[in-house]
C-alpha cells in the first residue's frame, strides 16, 4: 500500500526543551505540521529541515510520499531530536489529496486493520518516531461509506494497541464538520485510545466551492465547533485547536463589493512559491501587501482578518488574531494549539521577525501558564 506521509514534530517546553533534565510536560501544546513537499519549492519557499526551529513548538507534522525517505527527509527530522530533548516527532499519514476511499478499504476488515497497525509500528520504530497521526479526511465521506464509523473506532482501538507497548502516541486530525461527530467520530472510541484530536479550524469557506467571500478561521464559527467536541464528551485536554497560517484568495465578482459575502469569481492565482489556486503562503501574501501599486486595505474582524485590493480578496491570520485564538484555546483549558503549516508562515523572517505567527502562539502560552507540575 502507497501511503502519504507526514511528520509531526512536538517540542513540549520552548526553550526549555535545550536542557538536558528539563521537565518536558507542558499543559498547552503546539504541535506544528510541516507540509514536507516544501522542499520542492524554489528560492524563498524552498524550506528544508534546517529551517525547523524547535524551541517554537510542541509539535510539527508533514505531508509527503515515500520520497520523503529516499531523500532523507525522515532521519534529518529525527535527527533534530538528538540537541532538543523534549521534541516529539510523529509520522503523519493522509491528508486532502490522500482521499477517503482507500482508507476506507483499509479499515473495513479486522485483518486489514492489523496489517495497517503492524505496518505503521514498524515504520514508527525503524525511523525513530514518537508516534502516528493518522489523517484520514474524512470517514464516511469524500467516497467512504457508512460503516466508516464503526470501522474508524475499531482501527483507532487497533493501532493503539499495537503501538501503546511502545510508548508510540496516536493522534488524529479532524474536520470541522460537525455532523460527523459521533457518526464518523465516535467520541467513546476516541476518547479511549487518541491522545490528540487536531482539530482542522479552517476552511470553514473555500474559494474553491464558494460564490461568495466568507472567513476562513473567524472565532465564532471555531467556537461552536469547539462545543460540539467538548458536550459530544472529548476531553478538553486532547483536543487541540488548528491555526493556519495561510490565507485563502477570491477574484471579486465586482472590485467595489469586498465585503463579506459579496459574490466572486473563483479562486485568485497561485503564488509565485506555493503554486495553488486560491492559496497563498503567508509570506507570499506579506509581500503583496508590502507592494504599494497593489493599495491592498485590511479588516480584522471575529478575531480574523481579510484584506482586498485591486479585484482580490485575502483571509487570513494576523499576529494578533493568533494571538486572540491562542487565549481562546488557553482559557478554555484545551490542549493546545496547532498550526498548518511551518513551511507558510514567514519562516526566514524576509518581513519582520522569523516565523512571526508560531512566535506568537508560543510567546502567548509561554506567557499565560504556569507549566504542569
Ligand atoms: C538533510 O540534511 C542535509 C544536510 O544538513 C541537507 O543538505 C538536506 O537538504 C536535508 N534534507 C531535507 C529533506 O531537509
Ligand atoms: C547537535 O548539536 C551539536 C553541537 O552544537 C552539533 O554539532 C550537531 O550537529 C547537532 N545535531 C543535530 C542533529 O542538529
Ligand atoms: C515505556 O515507558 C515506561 C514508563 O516510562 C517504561 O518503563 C518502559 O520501559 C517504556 N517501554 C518502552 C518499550 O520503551
Ligand atoms: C463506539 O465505540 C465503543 C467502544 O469502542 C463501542 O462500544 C460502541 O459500540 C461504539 N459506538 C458506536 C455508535 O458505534
Ligand atoms: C454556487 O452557485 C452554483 C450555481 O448557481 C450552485 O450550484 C452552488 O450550489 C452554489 N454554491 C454554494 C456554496 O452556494
Amino acid at each position: 500500500m502507497r501511503l502519504i506521509l507526514a511528520i509531526i514534530i512536538v517540542l513540549l517546553c520552548g526553550s526549555h526543551a535545550l536542557s538536558e533534565d528539563a521537565d518536558c510536560e507542558r499543559k498547552t501544546e503546539v504541535i506544528c505540521y510541516w507540509g514536507s513537499w516544501s522542499i520542492y519549492r524554489e528560492g524563498i519557499g524552498h524550506f528544508t529541515t534546517e529551517d525547523i526551529d524547535p524551541t517554537l513548538y510542541s509539535e510539527i507534522s508533514s505531508l509527503d510520499t515515500w520520497a520523503d525517505i529516499d531523500l532523507g527527509g525522515f532521519e534529518n527530522i529525527t535527527s533534530i531530536k538528538e540537541n532538543y530533548t523534549c521534541l516529539k516527532i510523529v509520522l503523519a499519514i493522509g491528508g486532502w489529496n490522500e482521499g477517503s476511499i482507500k482508507y476506507s478499504v483499509m479499515a473495513a476488515t479486522a485483518e486489514s486493520r492489523k496489517k495497517f497497525a503492524e505496518g505503521v509500528l514498524r515504520y514508527l520504530v525503524y525511523y525513530g518516531f514518537d508516534g502516528l497521526d493518522l489523517d484520514w479526511e474524512y470517514p464516511t465521506s469524500r467516497g467512504g461509506i457508512l460503516e466508516d464509523g464503526q470501522n474508524f473506532a475499531s482501527l483507532v482501538t487497533e493501532i493503539k494497541k499495537t503501538i501503546s507497548p511502545w510508548n508510540l502516541t496516536l493522534s488524529i486530525a479532524v474536520s470541522i464538520d460537525t455532523s460527523l461527530i459521533g457518526f464518523a467520530y465516535n467520541i467513546s472510541a476516541i476518547e479511549q485510545n487518541v491522545d490528540f484530536v487536531n482539530l482542522m479550524a479552517y476552511d470553514y469557506v473555500l474559494p474553491a466551492t464558494a460564490n461568495v467571500t466568507g472567513l476562513s478561521s473567524p472565532l465564532t464559527a471555531i467556537k461552536e465547533t469547539v462545543s460540539s467536541w467538548l458536550d459530544a464528551g472529548l476531553s478538553r485536554e486532547k483536543l487541540i485547536l488548528g491555526i493556519p497560517t495561510y490565507a485563502r484568495t477570491y477574484i471579486l465578482a465586482d472590485d467595489n463589493g469586498h465585503n463579506i459575502g459579496d459574490p466572486v469569481i473563483g479562486e485568485a492565482e497561485p503564488g509565485e512559491f506555493t503554486k495553488e489556486a486560491g492559496f497563498l503562503a503567508y509570506y507570499e501574501l506579506l509581500d503583496l501587501m508590502q507592494d504599494a501599486f497593489l493599495d491592498i486595505t485590511s479588516v480584522q474582524t471575529d478575531d480574523t482578518n481579510y484584506a482586498y485590493g485591486s479585484n482580490e480578496w485575502y483571509t487570513y491570520e494576523t499576529e494578533t488574531t493568533v494571538r486572540a485564538k491562542t487565549m481562546y484555546a488557553i482559557d478554555q483549558h484545551l490542549g493546545g494549539i496547532m498550526v498548518w503549516s511551518i513551511d507558510t508562515d514567514d519562516f526566514l523572517g524576509l518581513y519582520g521577525k522569523k516565523y512571526p505567527l508560531l512566535k506568537t502562539i508560543s510567546e502567548v502560552i509561554m506567557e499565560n501558564e504556569p507549566r504542569k507540575k
